[in-house]
């Protein structure tokens, strides 16, 4: 149950306590108040002081969540939670969101090109409607947090079975798959759910330096380790095979011989930050 609510919230154990604690402390302090204010009227009957009392909490409830959230270091999640449920309620959010190209971005780590794309695409018609991630530890998620997207956390044999997350991707009105160091490989079937509309960024000049278990730094200190001159980054089509669907885009940079893959690291990031959001713009569909 707990951990169904931690994927299903994006949040890790000690947050789903400290949300369910919110909801408890919240919901008995809108009681209380409703109740309080109500006393300060002589309301003979019954049936119209219960209508009074439930239009009240219904109203009450978002503040006594929120206010009770701040000290539990939850009011993110709950500025969230309380906006979609009211976007729910009138309807309009929804329908604005539906015109956008909704983007998932996938990421197992820090997550620094996840907030470069967030960053470009802010305020325009692409919406980045998930950060998806196998990884309740990663970084990545408090930047999703920071900036209001909703975030889900991969169980493995749920990823690798069957359909997957397709249905969940679908709830989101997902177009487009991101993957910004995304460690899992994708399974097949999200791949056919998503032909051509998943793309990846690798951290060397593919088909070189690609395959499992070369990702960050083990690509790095491949390169230097081969005396390479050159290295660079790749943005590519996601197929079934590791590192190898067509390629999209690939920018180079030198590697000299006092290159470590620190200073490589900084290199290639420069370029992926560079460029990712722009070439992510050149491929998206244009409407939904
Ligand atoms: C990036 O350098 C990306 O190219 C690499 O992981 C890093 C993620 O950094 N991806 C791979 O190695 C995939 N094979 P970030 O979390 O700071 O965006």
């Amino acid at each position: 149950m707990l951990k169904k609510l931690q994927q299903h919230w994006g949040v890790n154990g000690l947050q789903v306590l400290l949300i369910l604690i919110t909801f408890a402390l919240g919901g008995s302090l809108c009681g209380y108040l409703g109740r309080k204010l109500l006393g300060f009227f002589a309301i003979e009957s019954k049936a119209i002081w219960i209508a009074i009392y439930i239009i009240l909490v219904t109203l009450l409830w978002p503040l006594c969540v929120l206010l009770i959230s701040v000290p539990l270091g939850q009011f993110v999640f709950f500025k969230n939670y309380v906006g979609k449920l009211m976007g729910k309620l009138m309807g309009k959010k929804q329908q604005a969101i539906d015109k956008k190209v909704n983007i998932a971005i996938f990421a197992s780590g820090e997550g620094s090109n996840a907030k470069k794309i967030i960053d470009y695409f802010a305020n325009t018609t692409t919406n980045i409607a998930l950060l998806v991630s196998n990884n309740s530890n990663a970084g990545v998620l408090q930047i999703a947090t920071d900036n209001n997207i909703n975030t889900l956390i991969l169980d493995k044999d749920d990823f690798f079975r069957g359909e997957g997350y397709t249905a969940t991707l679908k709830k989101y009105n997902v177009d487009f798959i991101v993957l910004a160091g995304f460690l899992w490989k994708v399974p097949p079937s999200l791949i056919a759910t998503y032909p051509k509309k998943i793309i990846n960024i690798h951290p060397a000049l593919l088909p070189k330096y690609g395959g499992k278990g070369m990702y960050g730094h083990f690509v790095h200190e491949a390169v230097i380790a081969t005396k390479e001159t050159e290295s660079g980054i790749t943005i590519h089509y996601v197929d079934e095979i590791y590192d190898h669907g067509e390629v999209i885009f690939q920018a180079k940079c030198i590697v000299d011989g006092t290159d470590t893959p620190q200073t490589l690291a900084a290199k290639i990031q420069t370029l992926e930050h560079t460029h990712y959001p722009t070439v992510i713009a050149s491929v998206l569909p244009k409407q939904r």
